[in-house]
C-alpha cells in the first residue's frame, strides 16, 4: 500500500494552536518559527510523525538529526533500553565505575578512522562534546589559540559558540564568548569568497582556502605553533548542508601535520551513519585526533555526547574536565545498541543516496529558483535562490516552501541562509522516501 499522510485544511488546529500558546508562556526562547514550522508532536511511529489534533507526517528532519532510527526509536534499541532500565540508568559514572559506558567507549574506538588508540569522553551534547574537545587539545598541546570555518556550527555554550560561525544572531548580544579562534573561508563549491565553481574546479577551491590558512591566519594574525586545533564538520549542517571537495580533508590534515597543529572533526551532525558510513569524516580519507559526537547517537531515546581522541591527549590528571552524567548506564546502552543497528542500516543508506541525488537534481533543472543540491546518503541539503545566474539567496521563499511542505505533510527543516536540509530517518523505506520527494518537489512548485 503507498505510504500516505494526512493533514486536516486550516492546520494547525485547535489543539496545537493551544499548545503553541502556551508554550510561548512557559518555555525560553528558543529556534522555534510557528509561522513556518506550527508542528506540535504527540506521538512518532517508525519515520511517521504524529500531532495533538491527529494529523499524520512523513518525516524528512529526524528531529534534527537525531531520530536516525526513527521514532520513538529502533525497537531493538527500546528492548535494550527497557531491560537495561531493570538494572541501572545512572551510576555516577564519572565518579563510580560501570560496564557499560566501558563498552560503548571501546566501542567507538574500534569504529573511529584510524585505527589507533583512543579514549572517550562522554557528555549530554553536541555543545559539551566539542567544549571537552578545546579543553583536550588546549591542555595536550599547551597551545592556546584555534581555527575554524565560517559557515560552520558547533554549539551555542560560551567556548563553542567562539568555534561557531554559521549566523549573527547566534551571538547577539552574548559577548564575550571564547576567544582566540581565526575563521577561515570553508570550500563551499556554490558559494565562495572567490567566486570559484567548486565542482568544476575543487582543486583551485582546495588550494585558496589552504593558502588563506597558511598565508593570512598563520602568517598574520597568529603563530602556528600557538595553535592547538583546528575544528572542522566533515558536511556543514546548521550551514546549509555544504559538501567540501573530496580532496579538502587530505590536504588540510597536510597543511595541520606541517605546523602540529590538531583536526577536531565534529560528527555531531554527520555522524552515526548520517552519510551512509558510520562517520562522515570516512569518505575524505584522513585519520582525525578528535571527534566529537551527540545527536543520534544513542537512537533519540536519551541525551548523550562524545569526545573520540587520540589515546595520548588524555586529560593529564583527574579533575581537569569531568561532569555528572557522563557514562550514563541507560544512554551507553541505548547508543551501544544504535551503533550495531546503524551498521546494518549502512547499505541502505548508500543504496537511497541515488535516489535523492536523482530526484533532486531532476528540480534543479526544472526550476529556475532551485540553485543548487548537494548531499552524500541521506543527508541532502537544497539551496533556494532568486535565479541560477544571480544566486541571489532567497529566504523568503525558503521559508514558504518548508511551511507549504509542513501542510503537505511532509516535515522539514531549514540550515544556512536559503537552504533545506532533507535527512529523513535511516530506516525509510524506498516507497516512503519516494513519497517524501513528491511531496517536496509538489511543495517546491506550489511556493512559486
Ligand atoms: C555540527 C554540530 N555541532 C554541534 C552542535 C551542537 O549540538 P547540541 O545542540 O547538542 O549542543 C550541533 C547542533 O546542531 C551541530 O550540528
Amino acid at each position: 500500500m503507498k505510504p500516505e499522510v494526512r493533514v486536516e485544511p486550516g492546520s494547525p488546529g485547535s489543539k496545537s494552536r493551544y499548545w503553541i500558546e502556551e508554550h510561548f508562556k512557559y518555555v525560553a526562547t528558543t529556534t522555534h518559527s510557528p509561522e513556518e514550522l506550527p508542528l506540535v508532536i504527540e506521538r512518532g511511529e517508525g519515520v511517521w510523525l504524529y500531532d495533538v489534533d491527529g494529523n499524520k507526517y512523513l518525516d524528512f528532519s529526524s528531529s534534527i538529526g537525531v531520530n536516525n532510527l526513527g521514532y520513538p526509536t529502533h525497537p531493538e534499541v527500546k528492548k535494550a533500553v527497557v531491560e537495561q532500565l531493570e538494572k541501572l540508568a545512572h551510576g555516577a559514572g564519572t565518579d563510580f565505575f560501570n560496564p557499560y559506558q566501558v563498552m560503548l567507549a571501546k566501542r567507538l574506538a574500534e569504529l573511529a578512522p584510524g585505527g589507533i588508540p583512543r579514549k572517550v569522553f562522554f557528555s549530554n551534547s553536541g555543545t559539551e562534546a566539542n567544549e571537552a574537545a578545546l579543553k583536550i587539545a588546549r591542555q595536550a598541546t599547551g597551545r592556546k589559540f584555534f581555527i575554524a570555518f565560517f559557515g560552520g556550527f558547533h554549539g551555542r555554550t560560551m567556548g563553542s559558540l567562539g568555534l561557531t560561525a554559521s549566523k549573527n544572531i547566534h551571538k547577539k548580544l552574548v559577548f564575550p564568548w571564547m576567544p582566540g579562534v581565526f575563521h577561515a573561508p570553508y570550500p563551499n563549491p556554490y558559494r565562495n569568497p572567490w567566486h570559484i565553481d567548486g565542482y568544476e574546479e575543487p582543486a583551485e577551491l582546495v588550494n585558496r582556502v589552504i593558502e588563506f590558512i597558511e598565508e593570512y591566519v598563520l602568517d598574520k594574525l597568529v603563530p602556528p605553533d600557538e595553535v592547538a586545533a583546528i575544528f572542522v564538520e566533515p558536511i556543514q549542517g546548521e550551514g546549509g548542508y555544504v559538501v567540501p571537495p573530496p580532496m579538502f580533508f587530505m590536504e588540510l590534515k597536510k597543511l595541520a601535520d606541517k605546523y602540529g597543529i590538531l583536526i577536531s572533526i565534529d560528527e555531531v551532525q554527520m555522524g552515526v551513519g548520517r552519510t551512509g558510513k558510520m562517520f562522515a569524516i570516512e569518505h575524505f580519507r584522513i585519520v582525525p585526533d578528535i571527534i566529537s559526537m551527540a545527536k543520534a547517537l544513542s537512537g533519540g531515546v536519551v541525551p548523550i555526547g562524545a569526545t573520540i581522541f587520540r589515546s595520548e591527549l588524555d586529560f593529564k590528571q583527574p579533575g581537569i574536565h569531568s561532569n555528572t552524567y557522563g557514562g550514563h548506564a541507560l544512554a551507553s546502552i541505548a547508543a551501544l545498541k544504535t551503533l550495531e543497528v546503524v551498521e546494518r542500516l549502512l547499505p541502505h543508506v548508500g543504496r537511497l543516496e541515488s535516489l535523492f541525488r536523482d530526484e533532486l537534481n531532476e528540480l534543479k533543472h526544472e526550476v529556475e529558483q532551485v540553485g543548487d543540491v548537494r548531499g552524500i546518503g541521506l543527508a541532502w541539503g537544497v539551496e533556494i535562490v532568486r535565479d541560477k545566474s544571480s544566486k541571489t539567496p532567497h529566504p523568503a521563499l525558503r521559508n514558504k516552501i518548508v511551511s507549504k511542505a509542513l501542510r503537505n505533510g511532509l516535515v522539514l527543516l531549514p540550515c544556512g541562509k536559503s537552504s533545506i536540509r532533507l535527512i529523513p530517518p535511516l530506516v525509510i523505506s524506498e516507497e516512503e522516501a519516494k513519497t517524501g520527494l513528491e511531496i517536496f518537489k509538489k511543495s517546491v512548485k506550489e511556493s512559486l
